[in-house]
Order: C-alpha cells, then sequence, then structure tokens
C-alpha cells in the first residue's frame, strides 16, 4: 500500500479509485483530515491532504506524527510527499519538480520524534529519501531535476532574504516548511519516503518580486496535473517488494 500525501494545491489524484474514507485517532493525536483509501491501477494507495482538505492547518500546525502513524495503522510501506518549495538554485525555476535527495533542518518547534524515552534509539538518516523510488520516479519524466537539498524552515512567515542568503550558504537548494519532521518521521517507522517538490516561487531575494499565498496555491495548481501523472505512473511502476535499506533503518542504528 502506497501513501501520499498531498501539500498545498493538490487535493485528488486522477485515476484514485476511492472505496472508503478513513477518519482515524493515534496515540498521538488527530491526524490532518481523513484518510482516502482506494486504488490506483491495481495498487492500493491512500490520500491524505497534509493540510487538511480545506487548507486551514499551517505548516507548523500539521500533526505530522499522528499523519506518518495513521498511515502505518492503515499498512502503508510507502510515502510519496509533495511539498510547495522556494526555489533557491539558479535553476530552480517556478513549475519545475525537484526530487530532492537531502534534507537540512532548520525546524524549531515540532513535535518531531517518535522515540521520546525510554527507549533511546537515533536512527540512521543518511538517505532521507528512499532511492529505490528516487530512481524509479526520476526514469519516468526525465524533466524533472534529480536532487537537491531541501531546507526545512519553521514558516508560518517567509524567509528574509538574509535568511535565505544563509541557507544558499548552507547548501541549500530548496526551502519549503513542511518537509521536516515528516521525513524523518516516516523513517523511525521504517517507511520509504519520497518528496515531489513543486518550485513555486523563487525564494526571498532570489527574485524581487514579493510571494503571496495564492501564487504558491497557483503555481501548485498549474504543475497539479504533471504531478499527478509522475504520481500514478510511479505507483503503476514500483515493485510489489521492497528492495531499498528504508525497512532497515532501526537495525543499522542499532547495530
Ligand atoms: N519559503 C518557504 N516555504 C515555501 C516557499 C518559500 O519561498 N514557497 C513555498 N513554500
Amino acid at each position: 500500500m502506497v501513501g501520499i500525501i498531498g501539500g498545498s494545491g493538490l487535493y485528488e489524484i486522477p485515476g484514485f479509485e476511492v472505496v472508503e474514507k478513513v477518519k482515524l485517532n493515534t496515540p498521538y493525536g488527530a491526524p490532518s483530515d481523513e484518510y482516502v483509501v482506494g486504488k490506483i491501477g491495481d495498487r492500493g494507495a491512500v490520500f491524505l491532504a497534509r493540510h487538511s482538505r480545506e487548507h486551514s492547518i499551517p505548516p507548523h500546525k500539521v500533526n505530522y506524527r499522528a499523519n506518518i502513524w495513521g498511515f502505518r495503522t492503515l499498512g502503508v510501506k510507502r510515502i510519496i510527499a509533495v511539498n510547495a518549495v522556494g526555489g533557491i538554485r539558479d535553476d530552480f525555476c517556478p513549475g519545475d519538480i525537484v526530487i530532492p535527495n537531502q534534507i537540512i533542518d532548520f525546524t524549531k518547534n515540532r513535535q518531531h520524534t517518535f522515540y521520546d524515552g525510554p527507549e533511546v534509539y537515533h536512527i540512521d538518516f543518511s538517505e532521507p529519501y528512499c532511492p529505490e523510488m528516487r530512481k524509479a520516479v526520476l526514469s519516468i519524466d526525465n524533466t524533472v531535476h534529480d536532487g537537491g537539498t531541501y531546507a526545512c524552515t519553521e514558516g508560518p512567515r517567509l524567509e528574509t532574504p538574509a535568511e535565505i542568503a544563509f541557507l544558499k550558504l548552507a547548501g541549500g537548494d530548496m526551502v519549503g516548511m513542511t518537509g521536516m519532521p515528516e521525513a524523518s518521521l516516516a523513517k523511525e517507522l521504517t517507511l520509504c519516503y519520497l518528496c515531489i517538490a513543486v518550485i513555486t516561487n523563487y525564494a526571498a531575494g532570489i527574485s524581487t518580486t514579493r510571494l503571496t499565498t495564492t501564487e504558491v496555491i497557483e503555481t501548485m495548481k498549474a504543475s497539479t496535473e504533471r504531478v499527478k501523472l509522475l504520481i500514478s505512473e510511479l505507483i503503476k511502476n514500483l515493485p510489489e517488494e521492497r528492495s531499498c535499506s528504508c525497512k532497515d533503518s532501526l537495525k543499522d542504528a542499532r547495530a
């Protein structure tokens, strides 16, 4: 079963045959919305709107732990996450799609782990994104950018140009507010996690135009058809069994 987390402007997937909507509660509280359980082709899939279908939950208020826990409860082994980001790297332009391979966490006030004690665990996070799913998605569409570092900020405010200059120096290629702790929580539960990052704007100071929430959502919507197609092709092409090392992250940490 594959989970899909829709970001701003992505609330449904074409060809998604809805079977049921499931409202869950978890030991960590309520997920963002009902999980929409169904099928894409002959593959089981579950969709969740990260900000809720009304887009009423800001990035710093998303209950990331509940969302990821809920997916696992439903039997999901792989998660495809769609995230709106601002472009920092020169060749990352609005409308582009990037499949990041690294992430830097600049968030500061989020419930970011399932390992809150008494059990002490340090998961291996050297490969934050599933290599098997990255390879599969890159083989479907050769216009998407292969790799880049996602710098995740706390939000909800956008960054200053000085902060973006700092993130660039630190190695950030794109900036968003929802990449963490989603990616590491998935890893803690040994789920494969892929990020499809949609560049919705130039980050602050990269271009002089002021950014609005409407622009983010409108650019996301304009890329939505491509993203949806990418997701349905990816799900159809993924091997049934996982052959990546994501499921071993805990074993590695213990060793
Ligand atoms: N900064 C932070 N988060 C974002 C941006 C941005 O420029 N664009 C979309 N999400």
